[in-house]
């Protein structure tokens, strides 16, 4: 296999440490210049121009940045916009009716094609729908729904009528809606009779009926999309509407798009995370659009031919970012899929590449190593030509899985972007410009144009290059939360104190441990609450998994520590998955062992190591460390209900229990 520069795809995988994106790639990105790190800077913050020049304003704003009253920053302030205008109308006005907007592929490999035609018309008919229910201009309407193309209908149905959504991943329990709904003062929900996991019907409006049940301020109004038909009969309550008799009754109607300040909100989103308490991100509609549109440009190099498929759940923010707004707002064609990668077998995804001629794809790491252990004959059964970029967000990328995504996914032709960002970031704020840099497996790259992120220590202070340090950012963003919904003295407690000093509250602290080499290109360690405490000496969690992700067989790793002992000290356990068809014995543990006496101190070597078939993971694929830090001290379980793979709790215990 050949790079396309004659040199031995093979070989260089094994050596090389950087890789140039190919020049067919550079020749026709959106974003080419080297000088655009620059410019940024001189020009900051009109930089921000650039990608608000993307968008359509009713009105034109009149101040990029106000930072008077800091953090609660406004960005493009007097200006106004629809978000489905510009994602919607606009494509349609420009002759594109018939471009495909949504592609969406079912479960049962049924596919549906929306053109922004049918787009544009659907969504009207549902913002009717949703004005005659007595939705108003800023009445938060809660979407609990699974991956059908309804979804982003609701979605872009609110924000035509200034109404800000919040989505609620389906998989969420019935306390995390009431939870949600409760906190945003939420008195709509659109919600469906329920989905297709693995083949089965998942019932969702059960769990919808039986939060509403919890709600102190009950509900006004409800609508239910019925994705299951005859499979799942469901009951119409009072004051619940079923969706498709709704749009028929509002057939051709359309509503104005309610032009909406900059700063109005466009969506709040709930994170629970793994732990702690729900927190409501307040996105507005100026500068969250300009963001994802411009990193959609910029990193994704979307262009409107193209087809992406951002594979994450809609119900998260990379959903929201990079499979909706983004995308739509450049009027490319954005592909949805319903089910699982492994269902009904294992080369799902590269299927659904392969028959859609997918040119962008962006996933997670937590999917590559999935689709690494499963074997590369997956991939290989389909033609992946037609792919040109690929992307990963959501935890660090270990370089061995960044390389198999390039060679086996991308053939050595497709740049991959290891994008950093956060639910808080709205978008994307450190990775290489697939035009411009060039890559480092692991590595996730300098923060973007016009991004301000410094690598610092407790004091505050700048680290050496190749020093451990928080990941900060030190000037505002467009995309950036504006606060944590009706709550702006936590906003500035957890996110702008820790690093900013009384007179100045402008260092936004992201929580994230990082390195920063001589290139100034960003390695992130991974939450520094995943930090523990060995021997008197503190760790990153993220060091010691990824050593032992380099012994050759281990898929996945997840380290805890043990309850720690009066001195504060913790014993390490190692929660290890290997690729498939590997053995597991006394040999591969030693290898393990003895790879972080190696790699990092002896004092860091695991004192258990657990193989476990697969690791727990959030619906997002973030392992969940808090459940495994639970089983090494035989604590109670709490709620697995946000796990995207229970059974594996099962499986572990009695693993631990072999021990
Ligand atoms: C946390 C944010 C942003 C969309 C997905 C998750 C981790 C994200 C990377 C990356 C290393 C990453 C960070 C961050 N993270 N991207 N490329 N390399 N770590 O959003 O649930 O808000 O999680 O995900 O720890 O803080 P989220």
């Amino acid at each position: 296999m050949s790079d396309g520069t004659g040199v031995d795809l093979e070989a260089r995988l094994a050596e090389a440490t950087t890789f140039d994106p190919p020049e067919s790639f550079v020749e026709q990105a959106n974003v080419s210049e080297p000088g655009i790190y620059e410019e940024f800077e001189e020009n900051w913050p009109e930089c921000w121009e650039r990608a608000a020049d993307l968008l359509d304003w009713d009105e034109p704003y009149d101040t990029v940045l106000d930072d008077s009253d800091a953090p609660f920053y406004e960005w493009f302030s007097g200006g106004s916009l629809n978000a489905a205008y510009n994602c919607i109308d606009r494509h349609v006005e420009a002759g594109r009716k018939n471009h495909a907007a949504i592609k969406w592929v079912g479960k049962r490999r049924e596919t549906l094609t929306y053109t922004y035609q049918d787009l544009y018309r659907e969504v009207n008919e549902f913002a009717v729908a949703l004005r005659s229910l007595g939705v108003g201009e800023d009445d938060v309407v809660t979407l609990y729904m699974p991956m059908v193309p309804e979804l982003p209908i609701a979605m872009l149905a609110c924000a035509r009528i200034g109404a800000p959504h919040s989505v609620v991943f389906a998989g969420f329990s019935a306390d995390a809606l009431a939870t949600g709904m409760e906190r945003a003062e939420s008195e709509y929900l659109v919600t469906a009779d329920g989905y297709y996991r693995r083949g089965n019907a998942f019932n969702l409006k059960s769990k919808a009926d039986n939060a509403l049940l919890d709600l102190d301020r009950g509900v006004s109004d409800v609508v239910v999309v019925d994705r299951l038909g005859d499979e799942l009969s469901h009951y119409l309550g009072e004051d619940q509407h079923d969706y498709t008799t709704l749009i028929d009754g509002r057939a051709g109607e359309t509503v104005e798009p309610v032009s909406r300040d900059a700063e109005d909100m466009l969506f709040l989103m709930y994170t629970s995370g793994t732990t702690g308490e729900p927190k409501g991100m307040k996105h507005t509609t100026g500068g969250y659009l300009a963001h994802v549109a411009w990193t959609s440009y910029a990193a994704l190099d979307l262009k409107p031919t193209d087809t992406h498929w951002c594979s994450a759940d809609i119900g998260w923010i990379t959903g929201h970012s990079y499979s909706v707004y983004g995308p739509l707002a450049l009027g490319t064609t954005t592909m949805m899929y319903e089910g699982t990668p492994d269902y009904p077998d294992r080369d799902r995804i590269w299927e659904i590449v392969d028959t859609h001629a997918v040119d962008v794809f962006y996933t997670a790491p937590t999917a590559i190593r999935a689709f690494m252990k499963w074997g590369e004959r997956y991939p290989n059964d389909h033609d992946l030509s037609s792919l040109r970029l690929l992307g990963t967000v959501g935890e660090p990328i270990n370089p061995r899985a960044w390389k198999w995504y390039y060679k086996h996914i991308g053939n050595g032709d497709c740049p991959v972007v290891d994008t950093w960002w956060q639910t808080e970031t709205g978008g994307m704020m450190v990775t290489t410009l697939p035009g411009v840099n060039t890559m480092k497996p692991g590595v996730a790259g300098p923060p973007l144009p016009g991004v301000n992120v410094e690598v610092v220590d407790r004091d505050g202070e700048a680290v050496a290059a190749g020093e451990a340090g928080y990941l900060t950012v030190r000037k505002p963003w467009p995309g950036m939360f504006r606060t944590l919904y009706g709550d702006d003295e936590r906003y500035i407690e957890e996110f702008w104190r820790e690093f900013s000093d009384d007179a100045d509250r402008s260092v936004y602290f992201a929580g994230d441990g990082a390195t920063v080499d001589e290139d100034g290109y960003v390695t992130v360690l991974g939450r520094i609450d995943d930090v523990i405490n060995v021997s008197g000496r503190r760790i990153g969690t993220m060091k010691i998994e990824s050593a032992i992700v380099g012994v050759e067989g281990v898929a996945e790793a997840a380290v805890v520590a043990t309850d720690a002992d009066a001195a504060g000290d913790a014993r390490v356990y190692a929660y290890v998955s290997t690729e498939s068809g590997r053995g597991v014995d006394d040999a591969l543990r030693d290898r393990i062992v003895d790879r972080v006496g190696d790699r990092i101190a002896p004092f860091a070597r695991p004192e258990t190591v657990v193989f476990a078939p697969e690791l727990p993971k959030t619906r997002s694929g973030k392992i969940m460390r808090r459940l495994l830090e639970d089983i090494a001290n035989g604590d109670d379980l709490g709620d697995t209900s946000a796990l995207r793979n229970p059974e594996t709790v099962g499986e572990i215990e009695s693993a631990v229990g072999d021990r």
